[in-house]
């Protein structure tokens, strides 16, 4: 029998996303057959007391889907062991517990704990050749800590065996940008320097960092979001064609684009990065206080960064990728645009002016959906024509007009599940790691050897206007928020 062992079992991430993902798992029938799920955590509790913990949280965001009899098939599969996770010896009675099977174990601790758990789980027998280890990120916080970390799972685990997470993949849209690129004709001839004058992503974000500071004033923006969840869009939006949707066909191409990203100099950095840092301003109509008076102290981390990235290919030369992300924005939006370039030459009265080149949208949250601007003629009569822009959403729904719409998933169910299968395709590989890392490090440096600080912006802002400047220089402008 198969086990799902959680490090962490009883903290925020567990609680938050893991259990109930699990759940929703278990309400759709997805979990494996006799699948036991053991939570792993310091604290001193009996399986009972856990499993109402656990029940608590699933409750809490169940919605329509909470159901009494799934719950008590869910709760069957619970279990709960206190180990201290880096001793080998607190970790024997967790083996016995597992028993024979293959065991899949999610560390949902910090990840400075990860390099001596993986050491005490390979002393244990937890990590047998058919056994799995998920990593949360960041793994490391710079290149060289990276390698550290990962030389110490790799002792112990094969790279097949290890399963590094970047939730952004495991979100429904991400997914169905592959295929709408790849189960598609009409986009892919499009696909290049020829037709895209420019891509965006934005992930904006409402919340602060209050009480996570202590985590990210060592990370900042930079780290805890562009090294993973923003290179990782753009690297699909940026691959090519992969011939399968194997795991390594598909990371094959995602490195490929890792490794063209042109790197940023301390000349350039000034020019090609923004970083920002919020101070005290109002956040829907409420007061919400500034980095420093969360954190009791001034602090250099930066809690937005834009960035441009230029991608030195056949398929991308000239073509700018304009990354930003912020906390303490006026919304939660998460969003790629795709922006075409302009029509050659109009027809119509008015010039160019009068069209408005074509945008594909690819939108995250707060919805789930794929548009595309396209130009059309606004009914009438009128004796010029007059044109309009309409956006045609290219998501589910359009052909199935008054069905309920499917479920909004949580990223790790996905996830979770890939990762019981063993289908690491949505996984991030360790060169993939590497390469991201090694971009990264050199912005972090390029910004201290310039002496690069952060610039204030007001909480509930679209960050400091050099952001909009960063675009403006060229001629162009954000979609959202533009100053
Ligand atoms: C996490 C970051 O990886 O992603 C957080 O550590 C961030 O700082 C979160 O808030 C955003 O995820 P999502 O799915 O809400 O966009």
């Amino acid at each position: 029998m198969a086990a799902l062992v959680l490090f962490g079992g009883g903290g925020d991430l567990a609680m938050r996303m893991l259990l109930p993902s699990l759940y929703f798992l278990e309400h759709d029938g997805l979990l494996p057959d006799g699948l036991k799920i053991i939570g792993a955590a310091r604290s001193e509790e009996t399986p009972a007391e856990y499993v109402a913990k656990v029940r608590a949280a699933v409750e809490g965001k169940a919605d329509g889907a909470w159901s009494d009899d799934v719950w008590e098939r869910f709760a069957a599969r619970l279990d709960y062991l206190a180990v201290d996770a880096t001793s080998a010896e607190s970790l024997k009675p967790l083996k016995d517990k597992v028993g024979p099977g293959t065991c899949t174990s999610f560390l949902a601790v910090s990840p400075s704990l990860y390099a001596r758990i993986v050491t005490a789980m390979r002393a244990a027998g937890l990590a047998e050749a058919d056994d799995r280890v998920v990593l949360e990120k960041p793994v490391g916080r710079d290149l060289e800590s990276f390698r550290e970390i990962d030389d110490a799972v790799s002792d112990a685990f094969s790279e097949q065996q290890v399963f590094r997470i970047d939730h952004y993949l495991g979100k429904e849209t991400v997914q169905n940008l592959i295929a709408l690129r790849f189960g598609n004709t009409v986009f892919e001839p499009l696909w290049n320097s020829q037709n895209i004058d420019h891509v965006q992503i934005t992930v904006g974000e409402t919340v602060g960092v209050g009480d996570r500071w202590p985590y990210y004033d060592e990370y900042g923006a930079l780290r805890d979001m562009l090294q993973n969840h923003m290179l990782q869009l753009l690297c699909l939006v940026a691959m090519e064609p992969p011939s399968d949707l194997e795991p390594d066909s598909v990371r094959n191409e995602k490195v490929k684009v890792l490794r063209s990203l042109r790197r940023i100099t301390p000349e350039e950095a000034d020019r090609v990065t923004v970083r920002g840092q919020y101070v005290a301003g109002t956040i829907e109509g409420r007061p919400v206080p500034g980095y420093d008076q969360e954190r009791g102290q001034p602090s250099d981390t930066e809690t937005f960064v834009a960035v441009r990235a230029d991608i030195d290919n056949w398929r991308w030369a000239g073509v700018p990728f304009f990354m930003r992300t912020g906390k303490r924005l006026p919304e939660k939006r998460t969003e790629i645009v795709i922006q075409f370039k302009e029509v050659p030459h109009s027809i119509f009265d008015g010039g160019r002016g009068v069209i408005q080149a074509n945008k594909l949208v690819i939108e995250l949250q707060p919805d789930e959906d794929i548009s595309l601007s396209v130009m059309n003629k606004r009914p009438g009569l009128d004796q010029k024509m007059q044109l309009q822009p309409i956006r045609m959403s290219l998501s589910w729904g359009q052909e199935d007009k008054g069905a309920k719409p499917p479920r909004r998933r949580i990223a790790y169910e996905r996830l979770l599940l890939d990762a019981l299968n063993g289908d690491s395709t949505l996984f991030v590989r360790r060169d993939e790691a590497e390469q991201a890392w090694k971009w990264v490090d050199e912005v972090s440096d390029a910004w201290a050897e310039g002496q690069v600080k952060p610039i204030e912006y007001e909480a509930g802002t679209w960050g400091p206007k050099e952001a909009s400047y960063l675009l403006a220089r060229t001629g162009r402008s954000w979609n959202v928020g533009d100053a």
